[in-house]
């Protein structure tokens, strides 16, 4: 078995062919099995091919979504239950994943070698069986694409040993594409994943949101404050300006580049969002996002998750995502009267939820879905935190797969 990408020459003809043929199947001298099934849209044939004995090549693409919950949701379509999947699903809360991370000797050597991280992404599919699987990595990888290398520190958290300062520190940092490229392994491990998913599931991409990734660049790591990097923004604006200018190139090529490897859903993280004010807000980040959403909404489903961010919402569904994640502050009422009524809302139990018994669990689960109604991805308003008992997770996870909107109406 191997992972081969056709050249652009060969995808258009298998495409056409695809299209005269317009079935499932077709056989080669009677020993290799072409299957090429509806991904036309993302203009790319991911196959791995078997050798076969005497004619060469035969290629076996098994694409087709069995669960397309997820990506029926994000168009607008109706749908018996919301799909569930949790922000950081892969991790500490996994025994598995704790003995692969001892396996990879830390979390940046597991990140890194596309195996490991393609192995990290599938246990919680696997283990928790969400309806979604989410690319294991990080965000910080596009600041050190950048030239910003991050250490973890344990029970601290990252870091950053070189931040920005100046101009000229700007000015040294790599962007666009260039940046993008330096993230092969991301590419790597998200192809591997697709085809041990065979459409088991969708997969998500993400990236971190330019402020989000500003703080991180500025500050050199998490704060109360974010008193560095904020004072960029009122002291420098301009400089902050085209520091987030570079980080959004940075972001866009490389979220295209995890879409031509089989990215099917983006994400993006601004975990930091509600350090600002409205105002501030509004004229930092907003415009940033607007772009990322604006270059790849017509490629993918896009969800923007900002959190502690309430008072941007109807802001935010002006850059028009497809979804919209909420923390645990907001009422499913409210930011639907912020957001209107086509979006679809992810969210927001609070993690914390998910420490009490799990008939408690499943109670206060049942009337998150009541609230949100339809247009609903059901998720925690941040991601699992690793001390969570399995057993909430899971009587999370289990109460809305047997939750049926036609029985709630
Ligand atoms: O399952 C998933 O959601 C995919 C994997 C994922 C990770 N980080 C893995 C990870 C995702 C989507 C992220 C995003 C991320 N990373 C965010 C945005 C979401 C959020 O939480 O607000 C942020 C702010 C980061 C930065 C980051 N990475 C922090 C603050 C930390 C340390 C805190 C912690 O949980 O230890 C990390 C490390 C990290 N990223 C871990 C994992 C599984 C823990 C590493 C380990 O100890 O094994």
């Amino acid at each position: 078995m191997f992972s081969y990408t056709l050249p652009k020459f060969s995808q258009q003809f298998l495409i056409a062919h695809y299209i005269l043929i317009c079935s499932r199947s077709v056989l080669f001298n009677g020993l290799a099995h072409l299957e090429v099934r509806c991904w036309l849209s993302q203009k790319r044939v991911n196959c791995f091919g078997v050798l076969g004995r005497r004619y060469g090549l035969a290629y076996h693409c098994s694409m087709e979504l069995q669960n397309d919950l997820l990506l029926r949701v994000l168009k607008g379509e109706q749908v018996p239950r919301p799909p569930v999947w949790l922000m950081r699903q892969a991790g500490r809360i996994l025994p598995e994943y704790r003995a692969l991370r001892a396996e990879a000797g830390s979390f940046i050597n597991l990140v890194r070698r596309p195996e490991w991280a393609a192995e990290a992404t599938l246990q919680p599919v696997e283990a928790l069986e969400v309806d979604a699987a989410i690319i294991f990595s990080d965000i910080l990888v596009v600041p050190e694409a950048m030239g910003l290398p991050y250490e973890l520190i344990e029970q601290h958290g990252p870091r950053f040993p070189k931040t920005i300062r100046s101009e000229a520190d700007v000015r040294a940092l790599i962007f666009g594409d260039e940046a993008a490229q330096r993230l092969s392994y991301v590419y790597e491990a998200l192809q591997l994943v697709r085809q041990r998913l065979a459409g088991r599931v969708p997969l998500i991409g993400f990236c971190g949101a330019p402020w989000t990734l500003f703080c991180y660049m500025v500050e050199g790591q998490g704060s109360k404050t974010f008193s560095k990097a904020k004072a960029m923004l009122y002291r420098q604006p301009e400089l902050a300006h085209e520091l987030l200018q570079r980080i959004t190139h940075t972001n866009i090529a490389y979220l295209r580049r995890q879409v031509a490897a089989g990215a099917q859903v983006l994400q993006l993280f601004d975990s930091w969002a509600g350090a600002l004010a409205p105002q501030t807000y509004q004229e930092f980040a907003v415009p940033y996002i607007a772009q990322i959403v604006d270059t790849l909404r017509g490629e993918v489903p896009l969800i923007v998750f900002a959190k502690g961010a309430w008072f941007a919402l109807a802001q935010l569904a002006n850059t028009r995502p497809h979804a919209l994640g909420l923390d645990w502050t907001v009422t499913p009422a409210f930011a639907r009267t912020q957001v209107g009524p086509k979006i679809a809302l992810q969210g927001n139990l609070d993690p914390c939820a998910l420490y009490a018994q799990p008939e408690q669990v499943v109670r206060a689960t049942r009337e998150m879905l009541r609230h949100f109604g339809i247009r609903h991805i059901a998720n925690l308003g941040h991601g699992v935190y690793p001390d969570t008992p399995l057993e909430g997770v899971y009587a999370f996870i289990e109460t809305v797969k047997v939750w049926r909107y036609s029985h709630h109406t």
